[in-house]
């Protein structure tokens, strides 16, 4: 049996990305599933109401009736407190949860047995690569970090030879070379720049030059469970940070993205360093929403200090929110694909391990063990 399967317009301030974009609405809409999109849903990202209804699916003005008997809602952001009232009980609901955020809702949704999947748990396992939205949008955040560097930046990014004399590339220094830094330098080369890059997990080095960028090393390895890095140790940090300020004098554009997850950002850029920066040099802090990876960033402002200047960007990939949602909207049908049978009917077991490990909440309990632990505390 087909679903009811329903899209909210995403209600987070500054969020311009919707969950389904009419392409995949077309693919649900043509296995027999009722696809309704509330009216405006894919506007800020460009998808306007007409294309999702000549994709087969229904515009729907009310939130009410967009939520009235739904099976599933997708969504980018967690539903608000008010929408989670108004979904029957067994209701599935998947997008990035992100408790940490959210835990109100988080609460609401466990005690309305809302069962609850959050993508950014989906294992980074070779079979889930399609359905792994923390790496799409973090491709879609590192290139607009180079691209907002590049347009804040005074400079040239490529080696021009004109009549008017030679200009030298500018150089461009990526601090953390995970998914977003890796675009990042990417987007930097292409661009013509100088590309410099560290990393703390020595394998990063290997992807950093494939891209025809230079490798910082460190006599560090902090590769640490899962791939991810773990946390320096007090001698690692004054080394890494001799080395970080050297190389960040040196730059025209700074884009961090070093992060170590469920922890605070670490602080790469002391203010002293950021001082010893060119004139007009610019510093791009992916990392703002974790507590920043610069000392002087301020989450969601531009700051002017020490003449550069230094942009705590925050949700990156709505800037670029019509490719950031194609691809979040081809992760959500990938995982649509565990969900549903054949015949277009909802699984009810949750054994597969991609499943497993996404599952947040189901019949009224926490399912993941960190997740449990944050809202211990949380009295309701
Ligand atoms: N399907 C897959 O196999 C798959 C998909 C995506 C990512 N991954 C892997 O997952 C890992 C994490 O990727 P991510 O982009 O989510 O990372 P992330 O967003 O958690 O962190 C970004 C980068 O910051 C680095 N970092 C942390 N502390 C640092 C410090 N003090 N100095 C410099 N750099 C620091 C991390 O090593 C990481 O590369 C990587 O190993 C990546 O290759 C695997």
């Amino acid at each position: 049996m087909p679903c009811v399967i329903a899209v909210p317009k995403e209600l987070a301030q500054g969020e311009r990305r919707v969950a389904i974009v009419p392409e995949v609405a077309q693919k649900l809409a043509r296995s027999g599933h009722e696809i309704r999109i509330e009216h405006d849903a894919g506007t800020g990202a460009y998808y306007p109401d007409d294309q999702y209804v000549a994709a087969g699916a229904k515009s729907v003005s009310s939130r009410t009736d967009l939520l009235k008997g739904a099976q599933i809602v997708l969504c980018v952001q967690p539903p608000t407190i008010a929408d989670v009232d108004q979904l029957a009980e067994g209701c599935i609901v998947i997008g990035f949860m992100n408790p940490g955020r959210n835990r109100d809702v988080i609460v609401r949704m466990r005690d309305r047995k809302i069962t609850a999947f959050a993508l950014e748990l989906v294992p980074r396992i070779t079979r889930a690569q399609s359905m792994d939205a923390l790496s799409s949008q973090a491709t879609a955040g590192g290139y607009t970090a180079t691209i907002m560097g590049a347009a804040h930046s005074p400079k040239f990014l490529p080696m021009l030879t004109t009549a008017a004399g030679t200009i030298r590339p500018a150089t461009v220094l990526v601090l953390g070379a995970g998914v977003a830094g890796l675009m990042a330098i990417a987007t930097a080369k292409r661009l013509g720049a100088v590309v410099e890059a560290y990393d703390v997990r020595r394998a990063a080095g290997e992807q950093v030059r494939s891209l025809g960028a230079k490798f910082l090393e460190l006599e560090i390895n902090a590769e640490g469970q899962g791939g991810y890095a773990r946390e320096l140790t007090p001698e690692e940090k004054v080394k890494e940070q001799e080395m970080v300020s050297a190389a960040v004098a040196r730059a025209d554009i700074v884009i961090t993205t070093a992060s170590i997850p469920g922890r605070k950002a670490p602080v790469l850029i002391t203010k002293e360093t950021a001082g010893r920066m060119k004139p007009g040099a610019v510093i791009v802090d992916l990392a703002a929403e974790s507590g920043g990876n610069c000392e002087l960033t301020q989450p969601g402002k531009t700051v002017h200090e020490h003449n550069i200047t230094i942009l705590g960007p925050l949700n990156l990939p709505a800037q670029i929110a019509f490719h950031s949602s194609q691809m979040y909207s081809k992760n959500l049908h990938a995982f649509l694909g565990l969900l549903l049978d054949k015949e277009g009917s909802l699984v009810h077991d949750y054994h597969d391990e991609i499943l497993a490990a996404s599952l947040l909440l189901h019949a009224g309990e926490v399912r993941h063990g960190p997740t449990r632990d944050l809202l211990g505390g949380v009295l309701t």
